[in-house]
């Protein structure tokens, strides 16, 4: 079980305060959904210890086992013009809370974060838009936290926080240090000048700049090399002698030049 209290001890900002817990969810984005259109303030977190129907991008599927990960949505109400940064911000939230354990993570774009080549967070943001008003963002953020046995399917391709460090994790502080620094960056938002945002990101990707990707989008195909982000967070591809950019789409193989 997730201790609440012991996370409300280790919590140091306002996101989380109103935590909405839940022994079982289908799925933490479905409940926080329905939350914020019932009015839950900003920084409300739905956080779920296991769920039945977690989901991914793409519609794909998120393992969700009870009592070894962390799987969480928060509800937010940025302006609309700041919507495609959430992906971003979120990766370097949990980027710098996985270095407060002592990992390095990687950004896999748009918004992965592997650890030694593998996958061990996900990050799936949902929007409401009614005639060009954002109703609300959801941020949801599964973490294989303490998992050691994967379904046959994920083997090879994911990994966990505790196996990577070598020690069992506490969910709680985790979760208390991801939330302080979604928060951090989130208030800065509205004064972020992107390039500097940008070069922090790559910072901690091998993906972003200068490696040959191979961009799979709508059953094509794109080979290039990867040129940084645009203003608006789609991947800058160098193809040849020109530049595609892409706010869509998967990097299915990739090597640092
Ligand atoms: C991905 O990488 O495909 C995104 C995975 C996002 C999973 C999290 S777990 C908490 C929240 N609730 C969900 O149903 N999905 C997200």
């Amino acid at each position: 079980m997730f201790d609440v209290a012991d996370f409300h001890l280790r919590q140091r900002g306002d996101f989380g305060r109103e935590l909405c817990y839940f022994d079982e969810l289908e799925s933490t984005n479905v409940t926080a959904e329905k939350l914020a259109k019932d009015g839950y303030p900003e920084g409300t977190v739905v956080l779920a210890n296991s769920q039945t129907q977690g989901r991914g991008r793409k519609g794909n599927p998120w393992f969700s086992p009870p009592d070894v990960n962390l799987y969480f949505s928060v509800i937010l109400h940025p302006q609309l013009a700041h919507v495609p940064y959430l992906p971003f911000i979120t990766a370097l939230s949990l980027l710098k809370a996985c270095e407060e354990v002592g990992l390095q993570g990687n950004l896999k774009w748009p918004n992965d974060i592997l650890i030694n080549e593998k996958k061990a967070c996900g990050i799936l943001i949902q929007t409401a838009v009614e005639e060009q008003t954002l109703q609300y963002a959801v941020i949801g953020c599964g973490i294989n936290v303490n998992l050691r046995e994967f379904p046959e399917d994920l083997k090879g391709k994911v990994t966990s926080i505790a196996l990577e460090k070598g020690a069992t994790v506490h969910r709680e502080s985790l979760l208390a240090s991801i939330l302080f620094h979604l928060e951090e960056i989130y208030r800065r938002m509205p004064a972020i000048d992107w390039k500097d945002f940008c070069a922090e990101l790559e910072r901690r990707s091998t993906f972003l700049r200068g490696c040959e990707v191979e961009v799979h989008q709508e059953g094509n195909t794109y080979v290039g090399t990867s040129a940084g982000l645009d203003s608006h967070g789609g991947l800058l591809v160098k193809i040849e002698n020109s530049v595609k950019v892409f706010y869509a789409g998967e990097i299915q193989a990739c090597r640092k030049k």
